[in-house]
């Protein structure tokens, strides 16, 4: 789709949308209704709006589908700048709208990170233009070194509330308590760790115990990541700022992340797909695209993430879509970097492990998936609300019964580190309404792609 300039435009052009047939669900509930977006934002929502609309409406047809607000990730790794070839701002938005999604926050480990208020801008501006919104994420330190803060005011005046190291865990307790104190001042900014005990950790590859044992790989413990949440849990009690863990993966995380909310604390915290999906008897054949930091766990950790989501201790649903070049990912398991793709594959996921199952319900699920995270990276006058009249049209539209299997030479993405490859899944994305724009319909991207 292109503005009047024939550039390409997010804003939407004039004639509307029809979304015809669906059953609504958002964080007010159910119901069976047509929704009619109109100049970005939703205009009606309805029983048969179809009737009398003029001529220039999309209709985009929803039969048998859910139609919710837009997902939202907290955790996306879009390489750009410094890996456009596993990855760009472009591709890994579209891999973003073809999972449903209307919004991702853009992890700050690119090359040069997202440490200065520059290359933020720059990253904005790429993103402006791109298949879904994209915001930055900060980095915390200069350099993601874990010594001296990054200008978090500066980033913060651009946007960003989220600031991480990702990708690397931030060890320094001092520095850590320093960034919380700076961004207490900093209105919506969050603090997330990537919790992993670096020395804990040293050069291992999978997780600590009987199949690292079995298998004479290194192994990075569990207290690698529980030592680092119990830590920060009690810095952010002394600073009062909100503290966010990223990709929470060990049943001793999750407790502690229990009893730091139910005694009132400003924590929230994500788990990925992955990690409630897969275990470490997935790294059995040495194929790297089961390595990820953190790494899979135990069945029993996999299930106490499960559990976490489904009692509300684990807030969020986060992809840490992590593309890597094909070359890279087929190194020896020890040598190939971490990380998993994620964008295409999570909604489908969350239906088939937690829905289908019966863990979660399909408001709760959509909840981790769009309205708690839109709410813990600021984005909920725009993403996440309730598809109701007034409300921006970021909207996904998807067939909860449809199966599919997942096929990497078909993905959006540039990379294919998949660990899902050949897995059969059931929910599919029809389409993705980015401010009144179609950006995927019948599941492909509104490009072509
Ligand atoms: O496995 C991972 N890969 N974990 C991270 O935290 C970073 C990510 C990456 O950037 O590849």
């Amino acid at each position: 789709m292109t503005g009047p300039t024939g550039a390409p435009s997010l804003h939407p052009v004039a004639t509307g949308v029809l979304i015809r047939g669906g059953r609504v669900v958002d964080a007010t509930g159910q119901r069976v209704a047509d929704v009619l977006v109109e100049g970005g934002r939703i205009a009606a929502v309805g029983g048969d709006l179809a009737a009398g609309m003029p001529s220039g409406v999309t209709v985009l047809d929803a039969s048998g589908c859910v139609v919710a607000p837009g997902l939202v990730d907290l955790h996306t790794h879009l390489r750009e700048p410094g890996d456009e070839e596993a990855e760009t701002i472009h591709s890994g938005a579209r891999a973003a709208a073809r999972g449903g999604y209307t919004a991702v926050v853009a992890m700050p480990n690119t090359d040069p990170p997202l440490d200065d208020a520059a290359v933020v801008a720059a990253v904005l501006a790429r993103g402006a233009d791109a298949a879904c919104e994209v915001v930055a994420g900060g980095c915390i330190t200069r350099g993601r070194e874990g010594r001296e803060l990054a200008p978090l005011g500066e980033l913060h005046d651009l946007g960003v509330r989220i600031f991480t190291d990702d990708g690397a865990c931030l060890s320094d307790a001092g520095v850590m308590r320093r960034a919380m104190e700076y961004a207490r001042s900093l209105p919506g900014a969050v603090i997330a760790q990537h919790a992993e005990d670096p020395a804990l950790c040293g050069h291992g590859s999978m997780h600590e115990g009987e199949w690292s044992a079995r298998l004479g790989v290194p192994g990075r413990p569990a207290e690698a990541e529980s030592v680092v949440v119990d830590r920060d849990l009690r810095l952010a009690a002394l600073t009062g700022t909100p503290l966010h863990v990223l990709h929470v993966s060990t049943a001793q995380a999750v407790e502690s992340i229990r009893e730091a909310k139910a005694a009132g604390l400003a924590v929230t915290a994500e788990a990925t797909p992955h990690h409630f999906t897969l275990t470490d008897a997935a790294c059995a054949g040495f194929d790297p695209v089961f390595k990820v930091h953190p790494p899979l766990r135990t069945a029993a950790d996999r299930d106490a993430v499960r559990a976490g989501l489904a009692d509300g201790t684990l807030d969020a649903i986060a992809t840490d879509h992590a593309p890597h070049r094909t070359e890279e990912k087929e190194r020896p398991f020890e040598e190939a970097p971490p990380g998993m793709l994620g964008l295409e594959t999570a909604l489908a996921l969350t239906l088939t492990e937690l829905v289908e199952p019966g863990l979660l319900t399909l408001e709760q699920a959509l909840g981790a998936l769009s309205w708690r995270p839109a709410a813990i990276a600021g984005l909920s006058d725009r993403h996440g609300g309730p598809v109701a009249p007034g409300g921006v049209a970021n909207l996904c539209v998807f067939d909860p019964a449809a199966t599919w299997e997942v096929d990497p030479t078909k993905l959006a993405s540039r990379a294919r580190n998949t660990p899902f490859a050949g897995r059969k899944l059931t929910g599919r994305v029809r389409h993705t309404v980015l401010a009144g724009r179609p950006t995927v319909v019948d599941g492909r991207c509104a490009d072509g792609g």
